[in-house]
């Protein structure tokens, strides 16, 4: 024990100071975890039985680091999937007096020429499905203003805000049928920054449910750039339902591209993919890594390249998998 803990710490300074290693990009990384030993594989992967799990596996850790920082930088999505983690977050500030008074949150994106009262701006989903229904202050909330007369002024000044705030503590992230985070559509730069992004066929199609006619969908919005994404120091993306499976697998699995934003996850070092059964089918074995408590794991694990780290979710404590916040364990199967 006392030579695998030596040889942690000397990994540990080693990979802190690696800028590269075997391929991956190695930033600000710091291993708390027996992964030490585990050249870059840097995600957290947990698959929940069901959509409505997997979203209130996402708000659980919202609420953790709430409560943890109660003036958390909160990066913020839309859409779909989010739905549910709001709602559960509102559950959570009713029953739990989750507190959200002092917490700072910036949307990844917003419609180009929709205005707040739209109801299809992200403005307005938001001040719908979370925000007047906590007690956050609204001039906390920030989204870019697809309205502004310079939108290039716009997105620096909301690069800006970011920085003062002192960066983004912990972003959450849906997931695009064409592998978008935000609206960084293919061929984003990875080192992109806020700006306006045109929209692709697929993205204002995926959209167009939500509009009563499909050529309202805008053409262009304003969006977090991927290295914008990056920079948060926690990366959560969540994603649902058989038709991201696909796309998930592409993201986590596949090689780092440009041509699906999500893939520049893989740099990132503290990053977790919650998905439930269905946007995991896709997964090859040796990332399909179980966390609600089965006692015989599905699939056959290829354990050195894999690693099963379970959040502390209730559902988990009788499988030994939990420990308190800031020192989950890490358990090998
Ligand atoms: C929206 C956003 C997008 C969505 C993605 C998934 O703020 O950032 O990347 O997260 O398009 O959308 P749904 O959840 O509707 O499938």
């Amino acid at each position: 024990m006392a030579i695998y803990n030596f040889l942690r710490v000397c990994l540990n300074k080693f990979l802190n100071t690696t800028p590269t290693l075997g391929g991956f990009v190695v930033r600000n990384f710091r291993v708390h975890y027996p992964r030490t030993i585990y050249f870059g594989i840097f995600m957290e992967v947990i698959i929940r039985p069901g959509s409505e799990l997997a979203a209130h596996l996402a708000a659980e850790i919202i609420g953790r680091e709430l409560r943890a920082n109660p003036r958390l930088v909160l990066g913020l999505a839309t859409g779909c999937t989010m739905d549910a983690v709001y709602a559960r977050l509102i559950q959570m500030h009713r029953e739990e007096k989750l507190d959200f008074s002092s917490c700072r949150t910036f949307n990844l994106d917003e419609y180009v020429g929709l205005s707040g009262d739209n109801p299809n701006s992200y403005r307005y989903y938001m001040d719908h499905h979370l925000f007047l229904h906590v007690n956050i202050d609204m001039k906390n909330t920030h989204l870019p203003d697809g309205m502004a007369a310079d939108l290039g002024a716009e997105c620096e000044k909301y690069e800006q805000s970011i920085k003062e705030c002192g960066g983004i503590d912990l972003q959450i992230l849906g997931i695009g049928q064409n592998g978008h985070i935000g609206f960084n559509e293919p061929l984003s730069a990875f080192r992109s920054r806020t700006r306006k992004q045109a929209l692709s066929p697929v993205t204002r199609e995926q959209n167009a449910t939500l509009f009563t006619d499909p050529d309202e969908v805008p053409h262009s919005a304003i969006t977090m750039g991927v290295g914008t994404i990056l920079d948060c120091r926690r990366c959560v993306l969540l994603a649902t339902g058989e038709e991201k499976a696909a796309i998930v697998s592409q993201a986590i699995e596949g090689p780092m591209t440009s041509t699906i934003s999500a893939s520049a996850l893989q740099l990132h070092s503290e990053c977790t993919v919650i998905l439930d059964r269905q946007a995991s089918s896709k997964l090859k074995n040796h990332y399909h890594w179980m966390a609600n408590g089965h006692k015989k794991p599905e699939v056959m694990l290829d354990w050195q390249n894999s690693l099963h780290l379970a959040a502390n979710i209730p559902e988990c404590r009788s499988n030994d998998c939990s420990g308190p916040l800031g020192e989950r364990r890490a358990k090998e199967i």
